[in-house]
């Protein structure tokens, strides 16, 4: 069913913290929801150059677009801006932009001053279906993703699909990764879905992309209901992530398009433990294929060596998402020796292919 030109208002209600997504909404949805004052935004340059004119009343706070500005070092510099802005306990914190904006903006507010409001205006694909939703916040640690962070719900998250259509072509393509995901792990029709309508999905088409995000939304909504602070079932969102971090970091490649690999990784893994039949990593393989976004990269040497410091890593072994079939995904522990077997088994396979 497709909602056109109307908010939908999903919640998540936890014992931490509620939240109000907007999804299809448009920035007056949330004047109600501002402060009358204090209002401090957090954004980087290019999105501040396409929607500044479009901000509520405050003091904008600026980072350089991108992955190397999720360090503490940002989050510490951003606290000092604050306080030297003025902003006291009572102010409030709007993340204005893609994925890296709203973790560093979340992260900002949960340590300023023990924590102050915040909420986010979602701009990129990536940061609509999955980034800004759920409250999780974080910053990069050297080469290691996301292992400084806090959990805290924005108030809100505003999704305005129109505002996709200035985004990047590689950026739209990253989110994608991400969309597809959530299909992969609970919603075998989203996936289908999915697949029908790739070419408007690739060329922005807003009325499709409007209701796919408020699909995989509600996919990622009803898992963070359901744990919030990530103790079990929360894990399946993380499909792809493993392998996807680390290629990500190596690489420098869009978040999304390296847990795009990292899904095929995982879904070979799980063809390859005999969780899951061929046939359906073949069903995801066409899917990506369709995305345009294949990177055939060779695996880093030390790759489960650079898994072993994954935050999901303990003992020797690793909670590892994997699929029984397309729309099923389970979290499993695998010895990081089984893992470093796949790793060898799939090296053969693409030489041999070559
Ligand atoms: N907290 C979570 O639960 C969670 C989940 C998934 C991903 N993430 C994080 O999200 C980050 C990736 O997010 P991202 O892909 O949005 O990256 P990003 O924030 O770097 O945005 C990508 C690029 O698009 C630009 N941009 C954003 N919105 C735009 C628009 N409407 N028009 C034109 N340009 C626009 C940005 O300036 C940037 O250059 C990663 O750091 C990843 O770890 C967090």
């Amino acid at each position: 069913m497709l909602f056109l030109g109307t908010v939908n208002r999903v919640k998540i209600n936890t014992p931490h913290g509620r939240s109000m997504l907007l999804l299809g909404g448009e920035m007056k949805d949330i004047e109600p929801l501002l402060p009358a004052t204090g209002l401090f935004i957090i954004t980087d340059t290019n999105v501040h150059g396409l929607y500044g004119r479009i901000f509520p009343p405050g003091v904008v706070l600026t980072v350089e677009p991108g992955e190397q500005s999720k360090t503490l070092g940002k989050a510490e510099e951003l606290c000092g801006r604050l306080l030297q802005g003025g902003a006291d306990r009572s102010s409030f914190i709007l993340g204005f932009g893609g994925g890296v904006v709203c973790d560093l903006a979340g992260m900002t507010a949960s340590i300023y001053m023990r924590g102050v409001r915040h909420a986010f205006v979602s701009t990129s694909l990536l940061s609509q279906v999955d980034a800004s939703t759920g409250g999780k916040t974080a910053v990069n640690l050297g080469d290691y993703k996301n292992i400084i962070g806090t959990f805290k719900q924005p108030e809100f998250v505003l999704c305005d699909h129109r505002m996709l259509s200035t985004l990047p072509e590689e950026e739209l393509q990253s989110g994608l990764g991400e969309l597809i995901k959530h299909a992969v792990i609970r919603d075998r029709n989203l996936f289908f879905d999915i697949s029908a309508s790739m070419t408007k999905v690739l060329d922005g088409d807003p009325v499709i992309l409007g209701d796919l995000i408020r699909r995989a939304v509600r996919i990622k909504a009803s898992v963070v209901r359901r744990d919030p602070l990530e103790k079990g079932p929360r894990r399946v969102l993380n499909f792809g992530h493993t392998f996807g971090h680390v290629l990500e970091i190596y690489y420098r490649i869009p978040h999304g398009v390296a847990v795009t690999k990292g899904m095929l990784l995982a879904a070979e893994l799980s063809a390859w433990t005999g969780d899951m039949p061929h046939s359906e990593l073949r069903t995801l393989e066409s899917l990506i294929e369709k995305t345009g976004m294949l990177p055939e990269l060779e695996l880093p040497a030390n790759i489960v060596g650079m898994m072993s410091h994954d935050k999901k890593a303990e003992e020797g072994s690793i909670n590892m998402v994997l699929l029984r079939a397309v729309g099923r995904a389970v979290v499993k522990r695998v010895p990081l020796q089984e893992i470093s077997a796949f790793v060898n088994f799939y090296r053969e396979g693409k030489k041999a292919n070559r």
